[in-house]
């Protein structure tokens, strides 16, 4: 074992071991490191001899490929899958992600083969249930928000944001209305893929200044509204985690100005089953089922953001659209298959991503829908039995409100300290939780943005405002080694985690490990 890993695991004043390893958590090589290279865990069969075609485009040298014999490839990818925190390790605190259980009853229903085993390409008629099943879903979601129209297809919320501005444009053009309307209006508290979403489609984003309490009132809107607006994107319950109480009015100024309302309805999940969107005079609204519905997030998929419409938007959502006749279901795409021309067109190749569809209808109809308005319930009172617990630790950049599924600290409490909102995430770790979204909304200097979701129980909510309270107390004590190294016992300590993102080494060179060592 190298000096490296010896000296990553040791700590300030502690000896290191041998092995580079620490209790049973292993110093983990790269798998290139591993057994050797140019090898096969498993026999092959020699080829044929053949005469190859590729000229001066074969390959010269070794390709470098890592050779491991089964038992090794396991023990690397278990130990891999071991560094990685997750929702089934402990409360996940991420606020605007919602990082909720993901039930195994989902699970169980994606892989039934009847499911599991289908293509998209297969004739519709040999996959009647599995359209039914999305009829079911769209009923479902339609219902929940109160709109006449839903796109199963977009894959994720962003994706469902540039799925509902692309029909809101498409709708201004129908009016031959898109040349003149090049604005869309964002608050400035709003996540960076609403102003992203309008910016990509070539619209120009006009900020709307929250008020001092984290909302945006109707007066804000009318301010900056013209007739150069084509839509205002709005989320609700907004970043703060505070329901947007003026949305009805903002529809109406909007609609009277010939603009569309688009929500970002990423935290439906604390309202689903209680408000629904279409009642307050939304136009479009994505919902992400890998927040609210309990699919599993992914490394960035797989997701789904379904797109729910209102009646102007109707005509313009994308297809396929999902049809039922006389008890036969069909996926109509266009003319060939008895279907109106759109605008819009397709969004994706097929209509979106089928074992998140089920995973999501399992979990709706195994709550039923008492159920998951008991779950948007429980969100909202969990995160506020969080924001009870630290009110008098923590503060609140809007004063100590109630909030929705969501509770938003800022860095006040640590003013004085030398300790940044970082520093204060960082000591987390050490307590064993992951911490939570910070320095999101931007709006607030130093944010924390914490979001249990319903999932959790008294126990685990206490065991982590006691964490919280206890480091918020280390941090007013002046104890700042406990910040300023942290984290102390995590396999690696503070990365720059900048250069981390912006140049990310993500190409192996022998050379470059040599380097490390
Ligand atoms: C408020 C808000 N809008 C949009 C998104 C984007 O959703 P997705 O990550 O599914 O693309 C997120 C995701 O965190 C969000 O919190």
């Amino acid at each position: 074992m190298t000096e490296m890993t010896t000296k990553f695991f040791a700590k300030a004043g502690e000896p290191g071991t041998h092995t580079g390893n620490r209790g049973l958590q292993i110093e983990e090589p790269l798998i290139f490191e591993i057994g050797a290279l140019e090898t096969s865990g498993v026999d092959f069969e020699e080829p044929e001899p053949f005469e190859s075609r590729l000229g001066d485009m074969e390959r010269r040298d070794a390709i470098g490929l890592p050779g491991l014999t089964e038992p090794e490839a396991v023990r690397h990818y278990v130990r891999l899958s071991q560094k990685n925190y997750s929702i089934d390790s402990g409360i996940f605190p991420l606020g605007s992600c919602t990082m909720k259980h993901n039930p195994r009853l989902n699970e169980k229903m994606a892989r039934l083969p009847g499911i599991g085993d289908i293509h998209p390409l297969q004739p519709q008629e040999t996959v009647q249930g599995a359209i039914e099943l999305m009829a079911m879903l769209s009923d479902w979601l339609l219902k929940l928000t109160g709109m006449p129209a839903v796109a199963l297809s977009p894959k994720a919320g962003a994706h469902g944001e540039l799925c509902g501005m692309i029909a809101i444009r498409a709708a201004l053009e129908a009016r031959g209305e898109a040349e003149q309307r090049r604005v869309v209006l964002v608050p400035d508290s709003a996540h960076g893929t609403n102003p992203a979403t309008a910016a990509l489609l070539g619209f120009q984003v006009r900020a709307v200044a929250a008020k001092s309490d984290g909302t945006v009132c109707a007066q804000a809107v009318r301010d900056v509204l013209g007739p150069d607006v084509a839509a205002m994107m709005i989320t609700n319950p907004n970043t703060c985690g505070l329901f947007e109480p003026e949305i009805a009015d903002i529809a109406a100024i909007l609609h009277e100005a010939g603009a569309y309302l688009y929500c970002d309805g990423a935290n439906f999940n604390a309202i689903a089953g209680k408000v629904r969107p279409g009642d307050l005079g939304v136009d479009a609204m994505h919902i992400n089922l890998h927040k609210t519905f309990s699919t599993p997030h992914g490394g960035g998929g797989p997701g789904a953001g379904p797109v729910v419409f209102s009646e102007s938007l109707a005509p313009f959502a994308p297809l396929p659209l999902i049809r039922e006749e006389n008890g036969e279901f069909a996926l109509v795409e266009d003319h060939a298959t008895g279907g109106e021309d759109r605008p819009f067109g397709r969004l994706v190749a097929f209509h979106g991503q089928m074992g998140m569809f089920v995973r999501a209808l399992s979990y709706m109809l195994s709550f039923g829908i008492d159920g998951v308005r008991q779950a948007s319930e429980d969100a909202v009172l969990n995160a506020n039995y969080i924001r009870a617990g630290l009110k008098d630790v923590m503060t609140q950049p809007f004063g100590d409100r109630v909030c929705m599924h969501e509770v938003l600290f800022d860095d006040v409490f640590l003013k004085g300290t030398g300790l940044s909102t970082l520093d204060f995430a960082k000591a987390m770790i050490d307590e064993g939780f992951h911490p939570m979204t910070v320095y999101f909304p931007l709006v607030v200097h130093g944010a924390m943005l914490i979001e249990p979701t319903e999932s959790e129980s008294k126990q685990s909510l206490d065991q982590f405002v006691g964490a919280l309270r206890s480091l918020a107390r280390a941090a007013r004590q002046g104890d700042t080694e406990r910040f300023k190294g942290a984290p102390h016992f995590a396999p690696r300590r503070r990365l720059d985690e900048t250069r981390a993102a912006r140049q990310p080494v993500l190409r192996f060179t022998p050379a470059q490990s040599k380097a490390a060592d």
